[in-house]
C-alpha cells in the first residue's frame, strides 16, 4: 500500500496536499489538531478545511498534536514502511503571534517538526519528507538590500543581481532582526536539513514566500491576500501595516506549491533547500494588490493604515525559484495573480460567515 502523510491537513497547504495527493496514493493520512483557531480565534478556524478533507474518500484523519511524541509515534508506527511521502505543514505561521507566546511557537514549529522527523526516521525512514519552511527564516536581512521607493512599491535597485529573478538561496542568514517565528522556523529548517545531510533521509526544505488559496482562513495576523479579499467582500476595512503599504511580496497559489513538492518526491535530493514562491511575475506591493483586486472585481477595498511596521518585516521579498526549476524542470506555477485573486473572490463571496474577518 502507498501512503502519504500530511501534517496540518486542515490548513491551507496541508489541505491542498490532501486533495492533490489523494488520486496518487492508496491512502492519505492527515494529522491536525485544529490549533489555528487557538492562535487566531474563530475567524482562523480550520473547521471548514477539515470538513473538506474528510470528504476525500481515501483520507483518514487523526486529531493529533505534532508536539505529542507518543501520539505521532502511534500513527506512524502503525503505518510503517508503506509511507512513501510526508509533507510537514502543521505550524504556527504568524510573526505577531510568535512574539506573544515564543515558547508555544517554538514548541509547535521547531519541536513539532523534530518530533515528526524523528518518528518518520524510526518508522518509515525511506519516505520522502517535505518541510514547508518560510522566507521568514531570513528575518529582516532582505531589508539590507539596496531598495528604492517608487510611487506604489519598494523595489530593489535594478543594478543588483537579485533584481531580475528575486532572492536566491545564497542570501545570508546571520546579522538579522528576526521574529520568534523566524527562529522557530529556522530551527525546524536546520533540523530537517541535518536529517537529509547527516542521516540520509530524503528530506527537502522549501522556504516559501506568501502562499494563498481558498483553503486559507485569512486573518489580520496571517494570510494577507486571503484576509484582504475576505475583508473586501465583507465591506470591512483591511489593516495595512507599515512601509506605506508599499511592501512587496511574491504570491504562490497553494496548488502550485503542492505540485512542486510532488515533483521533489519523484526525485528527491536529500537535505536540499529551495526558495519557492510566485517569483517576479506574481509579486506586488499591498497597494498594488489592492488596486489590482479592485480593477478585477469592481469591489472597493477600504483600508486602515498603521504606520508602525511589524517587527523584522522586510520591505521587499521576491523568491528566486531558478534552483528548484533547474532541478525539477517539470514545475512552473500555473496560477497567475489575477487567477489567485479571482479564485479568492469567488471563494469568499460564496462563504456565509457568522464571525467578522478580524
Ligand atoms: N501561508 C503562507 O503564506 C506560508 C508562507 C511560508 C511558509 N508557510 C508555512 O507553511 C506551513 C503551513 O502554512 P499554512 O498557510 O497552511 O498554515 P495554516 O494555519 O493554514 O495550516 C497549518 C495547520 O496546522 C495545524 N496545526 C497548528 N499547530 C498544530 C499542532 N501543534 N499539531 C497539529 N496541527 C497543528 C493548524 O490547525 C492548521 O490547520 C506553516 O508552517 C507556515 O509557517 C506558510
Amino acid at each position: 500500500m502507498d501512503i502519504a502523510v500530511v501534517t496540518g491537513s486542515a490548513g491551507l497547504v496541508g489541505g491542498e496536499a490532501v486533495r492533490r495527493f489523494a488520486p496518487r496514493f492508496d491512502l492519505v493520512v492527515g494529522l491536525d489538531n485544529g490549533m489555528r483557531q487557538e492562535f487566531f480565534g474563530p475567524a482562523g478556524s480550520v473547521a471548514r478545511g477539515l470538513a473538506e478533507v474528510r470528504r476525500v474518500e481515501n483520507y483518514r484523519h487523526h486529531s493529533v498534536d505534532v508536539r505529542d511524541r507518543a501520539a505521532v509515534d502511534g500513527v506512524l508506527r502503525t503505518l510503517g514502511a508503506d509511507v512513501r511521502l510526508v509533507v510537514h505543514a502543521a505550524g504556527q505561521p504568524s510573526r505577531a503571534w510568535s512574539a506573544r507566546q515564543p515558547l508555544v511557537d517554538f514548541a509547535v514549529n521547531a519541536v513539532g517538526a523534530l518530533t515528526v522527523l524523528d518518528s518518520v526516521r524510526r518508522h518509515c525512514g525511506e519516505a520522502v519528507f517535505a518541510l514547508v519552511s518560510a522566507a521568514q527564516v531570513y528575518g529582516d536581512v532582505p531589508d539590507a538590500l539596496p531598495l528604492v521607493e517608487t510611487a506604489t512599491r519598494w523595489e530593489l535597485d535594478p543594478a543588483h543581481p537579485f533584481h531580475e529573478h528575486g532572492v536566491d538561496e545564497s542570501i545570508r542568514l546571520d546579522r538579522a532582526d528576526r521574529a520568534f517565528l523566524g527562529v522557530s522556523k529556522l530551527s525546524a529548517d536546520l533540523a530537517a536539513q541535518e536529517h537529509g545531510r547527516q542521516l540520509g533521509m530524503k528530506v527537502g526544505v522549501f522556504r516559501c514566500g506568501s502562499v494563498t488559496g481558498p483553503g486559507q482562513a485569512g486573518v489580520p495576523e496571517h494570510g494577507f491576500v486571503s484576509h484582504l479579499v475576505r475583508s473586501a467582500v465583507r465591506g470591512a476595512p483591511y489593516p495595512v501595516v507599515g512601509h506605506g503599504g508599499k511592501q512587496v511580496r511574491d504570491v504562490l497559489d497553494a496548488r502550485d506549491l503542492v505540485d512542486a513538492l510532488w515533483e521533489f518526491s519523484l526525485d528527491p535530493r536529500p537535505g536540499e533547500v529551495y526558495h519557492l514562491g510566485g517569483g517576479r511575475e506574481r509579486a506586488a506591493s499591498v497597494l498594488e494588490l489592492i488596486a489590482r483586486y479592485e480593477h478585477l472585481t469592481g469591489v472597493e477595498v477600504r483600508f486602515d493604515y498603521s504606520p508602525r511596521p511589524r517587527f523584522a518585516d522586510p520591505r521587499w521579498w521576491i523568491s528566486d525559484t531558478r534552483k528548484f526549476r533547474r532541478d525539477y524542470p517539470g514545475w512552473s506555477p500555473a496560477h497567475d495573480l489575477d487567477d489567485v485573486l479571482s479564485t479568492l473572490h469567488r471563494h469568499w463571496s460564496g462563504v456565509q460567515e457568522v464571525v467578522a474577518p478580524g
